[in-house]
């Protein structure tokens, strides 16, 4: 892309982070939404931010997606890793078992030589089921690690796409566009000022706990999520910022 080439991913990240205004943007080179090799790229430098920001004891909460998978697969050991745990920010989302956030915790663990925890409570339940598991000793554990989490890791989605991918209805899907629905992160959905529009009706992380944690890494790229990195930015409770040159030309011609 020519502007990209003309400006370099380091003035485009320094574009970004003054338009977001977000303290620490990495952009990599290329665009996800059209080369699966951008991915592992996001992945990789994401691995390298978590072992940057990362110290000894820190409770790690962490989402699911094809971002965060692609940084569990590039962590490795290093000794700021011990003590650490990581803790899944939500319990199933309708997502693939090797995309959920479980998956990824325990991933990430293994990679790192770190401990895990697991939130066994599935999405779209019962406001009467969920009510009882919330009362379970092992599920208000993992509730008190999350709001304790100094670091949160996890990726945006545009709203309608991942709503499609956790199977909903298109009665739910028109009740979310109509609400304005952009983006989608730990399941909250955020309209373009970044209000929150509607929640998936299971526990975990909540907004708050985000905007408490000390470093909040965002991965996300492919110029098709533009406009909800650019949502989710409003929230401005992010520290780091991980995308591409297709989201940052995208998000930058936007304005
Ligand atoms: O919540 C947002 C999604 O986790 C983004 O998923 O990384 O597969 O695009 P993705």
């Amino acid at each position: 892309p020519l502007m990209g080439d003309l400006f370099g991913l380091t003035e485009l990240a320094e574009r970004l982070q003054h338009l977001l205004g977000i303290p620490h943007v990495i952009v990599v080179q290329g665009n996800a939404d059209h080369s699966p090799w951008v991915k592992e790229e996001l992945g990789r430098v994401g691995a390298r931010m978590l072992k940057q920001y990362i110290r000894e004891g820190d409770i790690v909460a962490v989402t699911g997606g094809t971002s965060i998978a692609s940084v569990a697969h590039h962590l490795s050991p290093a000794p700021s890793f011990r003590g650490v745990q990581f803790v899944p920010a939500r319990g199933g989302l309708g997502e693939r078992v090797e995309l959920q956030a479980n998956t990824l915790a325990s991933a990430m663990a293994a990679k790192t030589g770190s401990s895990y925890r697991l939130l066994h409570v599935p999405d779209r339940l019962h406001p009467e089921a969920l009510q009882t598991l919330m009362k379970e000793p092992q599920v208000q554990d993992v509730l008190s690690l999350l709001q304790h989490s100094r670091i949160v890791i996890h990726g945006i989605g545009d709203a309608l796409a991942m709503a499609k991918r956790r199977n909903y209805s298109e009665a739910e899907l028109a009740e979310l566009q109509e609400a304005g629905a952009v983006s989608e992160a730990f399941g909250y959905y955020f309209n373009a000022a970044g209000e929150t529009v509607h929640r998936m009706p299971t526990i975990g992380l909540q907004l708050e706990d985000v905007q408490r944690a000390e470093t909040v890494l965002s991965i996300a790229g492919g110029e098709s999520k533009a406009k909800a990195i650019l949502s989710f930015a409003r929230q401005s409770c992010q520290n780091v910022l991980i995308t591409d040159e297709g989201a940052a030309l995208a998000i930058l011609s936007e304005r």
